[in-house]
């Protein structure tokens, strides 16, 4: 099981460090929210603050782009040094291409369901993706309220991956406390994004060792 803390609810003036706090508490993956008010309601950041992160950690950067038309600015985040990126299926009539592209840049290909959107929406690319992130909460901000319907999501998708033999792992992104990542788990996620959870504690290493006792 992999632990993703989200940067989005890092503070921002500091955030190498919040980058290596979590880092020396043992988590797998740094989780980076890339928004750009356009499909999802709030902006954050560009492939300049991937570029500025990519020196001072070891740990995989897993990218995801709540942005229209991903398509123009895959090859931007993964010169950038992101190791996998990730598109939403509802932001692009492309998604075949959009992991092409992904794959072509030699970086893992993700592709990303918001909490209304159906498996079956992707179901061509299945066999060529590395990761699926199913959306636990309504994409575009931190501490939202985990919902519960995706649970069911999870569970068809490990399914299926068990059915066809497919490689990719399935990632959960928002609401993950260690009650809700403890379902997750059960349905048969392999990676936990979680952002306000760790972040927004006084001591988040004791939140990463919550967490990840209720994972293991
Ligand atoms: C939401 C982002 C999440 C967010 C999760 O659009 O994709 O990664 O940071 O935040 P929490 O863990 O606070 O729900
Ligand atoms: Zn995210």
């Amino acid at each position: 099981m992999k632990i993703a803390p989200s940067i989005l609810s890092a503070d921002f003036a500091r955030l190498g460090e919040e980058v290596k706090m979590v880092e020396a508490a043992g988590v797998d993956y740094i989780h980076i929210d890339v928004m750009d008010g356009n499909f999802v309601p709030n902006i954050t950041f560009g492939p300049s603050v991937v570029a500025s992160l990519r020196p001072i950690t070891k740990l995989p950067l897993d990218v995801h782009l709540m942005i229209d038309a991903p398509e123009k600015y895959i090859a931007d985040f993964a010169k950038a040094g992101s190791d996998i990126i990730m598109a939403h299926v509802e932001a692009t009539p492309h998604i075949h291409r959009a992991v092409q592209m992904i794959k072509q840049e030699g970086v893992k290909a993700g592709v990303v369901l918001n909490p209304g959107t159906p498996i079956e929406s992707i179901k061509y690319v299945l066999s060529q993706v590395d990761q699926i992130l199913i959306m636990t909460v309504n994409p575009g901000f931190g501490g939202q309220s985990f919902i519960e319907e995706t649970v069911a999501k999870i569970a068809e998708l490990d399914q299926l991956r068990k059915e066809n033999g497919y490689h990719y792992e399935i990632e959960v992104d928002g609401g993950i406390v260690p009650e809700t990542a403890a379902k997750c788990k059960e349905a048969g996620a392999d990676v936990f994004v979680a952002g306000s959870y760790i972040y927004g504690a006084e001591d988040p290493e004791a939140r990463i060792q919550a967490l990840r006792e209720v994972l293991n």
